[in-house]
C-alpha cells in the first residue's frame, strides 16, 4: 500500500525530525506521472483526459499532470488563475454560484466552456456575449435521472443545487432561440462521487450519450459534440486491495467506441480522486497513548485539520505502521501497547477529531508514525487548517526525475 519511493524516504524524514514531531505530506509524483500515463494510454481516441483541479490544486501536483491530460476542469477563479500560470491547456469552468469575474474568463477567451447550471446562467451568459459581440460556448449540466448505486455523494437524480433537471432540458433547449451568444457545445452530466463500479460507470456513460443524442437530433444541435461525463470514479478506501477495475473500464469504453465517433461525439472524463488519491501520504508521529473508559486512544500530532477526509466520511482511514526503533525521549518512559484495538485522533479539542477507530495494532509506541495512504485527493485542501492555529505539516514532493523538493506550507 505505501510505495517504494515513500517508504525509502521515511528513514531521512526521521534523520531531520530535530526537535519538532513528524507531521507531513508525501507525494511520490513519480509513481502520480506513471498513474497518468497508463490512464491516458489505456483510453481510446475518442476521449479526452481531464484532471478536476479541486482534488487537489498543489501546483506541483499539476505540473507532474499538465503532460498526460488533455485539460482542466475548474469550479473557481482561484484555481483558473492557477492553471493559467503553468499551461496553456484548454480550461473548462462550471460551478453553482458563477460570479462576472469567473464567465469574463469565458469572454476572453481563456476558458473553452462554462457550464449552464440554470436559466439565470443561461441569461447571464447571453448577456455578456451579447456585450462583448461573439458567442460563448457552453455545455448544459445535466441533473440526469441515472442512479450510480455504488458510489457516494449522489449529486443528480436528487434534489441537489447542481445542474438542469433531466426533464426540464427540453423546455431550455427551446427557448435557445432566445439566447443567441450562446452556442451550446454539449451537455455535462457529473453525477456522483467514488463510484467503485466499473460497468456502472459504463452504463452511466452510455445512457448521457442516449440522452444528448437525443436532444441534439430533437433541437438540431450541431455544435452539440462534446459529452463531459464528469469524474466520479473512485478508490476504495475500505478494501484498497479491491479497487475500481480500471481495465473493464478502459475495455468498455473501447467497446463503445463506434457508437461515439459515428455520431462525431467526444467524450470527456474529468477525473480528480481518481488520478490524485493514491500519490499523497499524509504522516504523522505518535505523540502519546493513553486508555480512557476501557478503550486506548493514540494520539498524534496533526489530525482532521490537516486530513479531513475520515472525520467527512464517518470512516477509519487506511493506514500502516511504521515502527521507529530509538525512543527519542530517554529517560521518560515509552508509552505503548501490544495486541489491542486503538482509536487514532489528533491534536484538536473535539472529539470528532478521530482518524482511525478501534483498529487491531500489534504493537503501537509513542515515537512511531502512522502512514495514512490514499491522501493526495480531498485531503489537505478540504481541510480546516487553521482551527485551534498549530503549524501546518511538512510537503515533500519525491521525484526521481527531479532534486526532491519540501517545503513548509
Ligand atoms: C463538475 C465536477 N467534475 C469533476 C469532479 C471530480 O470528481 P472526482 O474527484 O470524483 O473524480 C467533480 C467533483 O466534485 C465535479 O464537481
Amino acid at each position: 500500500m505505501i510505495s517504494k519511493t515513500v517508504m525509502a524516504f521515511l528513514p531521512s524524514l526521521l534523520k531531520i525530525r530535530k526537535k519538532e514531531p513528524i507531521c507531513a505530506y508525501i507525494y511520490d509524483i513519480h509513481a502520480l506521472k506513471n498513474h497518468v500515463q497508463h490512464i491516458r494510454e489505456t483510453l481510446p481516441g475518442y476521449c479526452s483526459l481531464y484532471y478536476a483541479v479541486k482534488a487537489n490544486p498543489d501546483p506541483s501536483i499539476l505540473q507532474a499532470l499538465e503532460k498526460d491530460i488533455d485539460g482542466f476542469d475548474t469550479a473557481s477563479e482561484g484555481e483558473i488563475v492557477k492553471v493559467l500560470s503553468l499551461s496553456d491547456k484548454p480550461i473548462i469552468f462550471g460551478a453553482p454560484a458563477k460570479k462576472d469575474k469567473e464567465l469574463e474568463y469565458l469572454s476572453k477567451g481563456k476558458l473553452q466552456t462554462v457550464n449552464i447550471e440554470s436559466e439565470r446562467d443561461m441569461q447571464r451568459l447571453n448577456r455578456l456575449g451579447s456585450m462583448e459581440g461573439k458567442k460563448l460556448s457552453v455545455l448544459i449540466r445535466v441533473n440526469s435521472t441515472y442512479h450510480v448505486a455504488n458510489s457516494s455523494h449522489r449529486m443528480t437524480g436528487v434534489p441537489t443545487q447542481f445542474g438542469i433537471e433531466e426533464d426540464v432540458i427540453p423546455t431550455l433547449l427551446r427557448k435557445l432561440v432566445e439566447y443567441p451568444y450562446l452556442e451550446v457545445k454539449g451537455f455535462h452530466f457529473h453525477a456522483m462521487s467514488n463510484n467503485l463500479d466499473a460497468l456502472d460507470h459504463l452504463k452511466f456513460i452510455s445512457f448521457c450519450r442516449d440522452r444528448m443524442l437525443g436532444w441534439k437530433a430533437q433541437f438540431s444541435l450541431t455544435s452539440a459534440t462534446t459529452l463531459n461525463a464528469g469524474g466520479g470514479i473512485g478508490v476504495n478506501y475500505h478494501q484498497p486491495e479491491n479497487p475500481f477495475d480500471w481495465e473493464t473500464f478502459s475495455s468498455g469504453l473501447y467497446q463503445m467506441e463506434d457508437t461515439f465517433t459515428h455520431e462525431g461525439l467526444r467524450l470527456i472524463l474529468e477525473l480528480g480522486r481518481y488520478m490524485v488519491a493514491h500519490c499523497g501520504y499524509y504522516v504523522a508521529e505518535v505523540m502519546d497513548i493513553k486508555k480512557n473508559h476501557g478503550e486506548h486512544f493514540a494520539l498524534i500530532r496533526g489530525g482532521t485539520h490537516h486530513l479531513r477526509l475520515p472525520a467527512a466520511w464517518k470512516m477509519s482511514h487506511p493506514h500502516t505502521i511504521y515502527p521507529v526503533e530509538k525512543w527519542f525521549d530517554e529517560p521518560l518512559p515509552r508509552p505503548g501497547i501490544k495486541g489491542k484495538n486503538v482509536t487514532v485522533a489528533g491534536e484538536l479539542c473535539t472529539p470528532n477529531d478521530i482518524l482511525i477507530r478501534q483498529a487491531y495494532v500489534e504493537r503501537l509506541c509513542a515515537g512511531d508514525l502512522i502512514i495514512f495512504p490514499m491522501a493526495g485527493a480531498y485531503g489537505w485542501t478540504i481541510s480546516h487548517h487553521d482551527f485551534l492555529s498549530h503549524s501546518h505539516p511538512a510537503f515533500h514532493y519525491l521525484d526521481s526525475s527531479l532534486e526532491r523538493r519540501d517545503f513548509q506550507n
